[in-house]
């Protein structure tokens, strides 16, 4: 089958570690008889400084005639400064809002192997296997008014926390509809007793839940989950949440893995059955202390390329491929440096993504 990818590499370590999914995609074509197109556009900060905004209208078309996005991360110091309005995240913000890619998926699992890498204790952190879903083109932030302005006491500011039950339904739907494929548990989690927007919420979910009597859904509050997501990550199969918690989760959720490196993200604009436009990315960000170092952990990437196979080409098998590819050099010992361990060897970006592509074409 022949399909129609865009690559946005980005900023810092994004070209470095977008370079390795792309070549874990052009193995599993070849093993598997599929062509893929691969078409490059700018976005973030490389946009910004070229053509003058950190998406165009021409990628952003590109991305909506295309089956998939791989995308790399965006920001970097040099991009910093407050007083400027332009900023590289905006990019991400445009293809959110204008794709509508509402549903963020990221799967948070324990490799067994990697276990010493996590500061928690091995016997919290074993068997973890979670997907948070993550609300990403509404809420906070988007929701208006959004502003800034001066008063006579002084500067003030303002963000809105904004959610349609339509909004609501449509991501709880992703998380039952994941759930059902896997241990049929979804726990809802917002901030009831205080929020009058996770009141609704809640209240949807609810409504939602109970068109799946296959799946046990329950509600937690966002900081009693903040806790349980560290002391009992096994409780959790799939989390359904709004889009501010949801960043604040996947980061916290990485300690569970061991490494930001290891973590992949999907947003889809549709439920992730059939064949779904995504844009899939590492949720490690564009890390510029280790850009240009050849160091960066390409495995994130690489598994946000699984995730582009299963979600937006329906290519389950070749997406299980590239998964299996990953855990079978995590198996063999090599490492990069942010989850080397006593005995492992030491690899680079580069080499990782080639002993990845030999495991998938043996
Ligand atoms: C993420 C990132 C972004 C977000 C940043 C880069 C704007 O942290 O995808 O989690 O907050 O959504
Ligand atoms: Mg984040």
């Amino acid at each position: 089958m022949s399909f129609k990818i865009a690559v946005l590499p980005g900023d810092g370590i994004g070209p470095e570690v977008t370079e390795e999914a792309q070549k874990a995609l052009v193995a599993v074509a070849g093993r598997f008889g599929h062509s893929f197109e691969f078409t490059r556009g700018l976005a973030g900060g490389a946009a910004l400084d070229a053509q003058g905004s950190p998406l165009t209208d021409e990628t952003l078309a590109l991305c909506q005639q295309s089956d998939a996005i791989l995308f790399g991360a965006v920001g970097g110091p040099k991009w910093d400064n407050p007083q400027v309005d332009l900023r590289p995240e905006q990019a991400l913000f445009r293809l959110r809002k204008t794709l509508d890619l509402f549903a963020n998926l990221r799967p948070v699992r324990a490799f067994p192997m990697l276990s010493e890498k996590s500061p928690l204790r091995p016997e919290i952190v074993r068997g973890s296997d979670i997907i948070i879903v993550r609300e990403l083109a509404g809420g906070l932030y988007f929701g208006q008014p959004k502003k800034r302005w001066e008063t006579e006491e002084g500067r003030r500011a303002v963000d809105t926390m904004d959610y349609s039950d339509r909004e609501i339904a449509r991501i709880v739907r992703v998380a039952c509809e994941l759930a059902r494929r896997r241990r049929k548990g979804v726990v809802s989690v917002d901030k009831f007793n205080a929020l009058i927007s996770s009141r609704l919420w809640r209240q949807v979910a609810t409504e939602v839940g109970q068109e799946y009597t296959d799946v046990e859904l329950s509600h937690m509050l966002a900081d009693t989950f903040s806790m349980q997501l560290v002391t009992n990550p096994t409780a959790f199969d799939v989390v359904v949440t709004g889009n501010v918690f949801g960043d604040i989760f996947t980061d916290e959720s990485a300690v569970l893995a061991g490494s930001m490196g290891l973590l992949p993200s999907a947003s889809l604009c549709g439920l992730p059955t059939g064949r779904t436009l995504g844009l899939y990315e590492p949720i490690h960000g564009s890390a510029p202390t280790i850009a240009g170092q050849g160091i960066a952990n390409p495995l994130a990437a690489i598994l946000s390329a699984a995730l582009l196979l299963r979600y937006s080409l329906d290519l389950e098998t070749e997406a299980q491929a590239i998964e299996d590819a990953v855990q079978a050099v995590l198996e063999s010992g090599h490492r990069t440096v942010d989850i080397l361990t006593e005995g492992s060897t030491k690899v680079g970006t580069k080499e990782m993504g080639d002993l990845v592509v030999e495991k998938l074409l043996s």
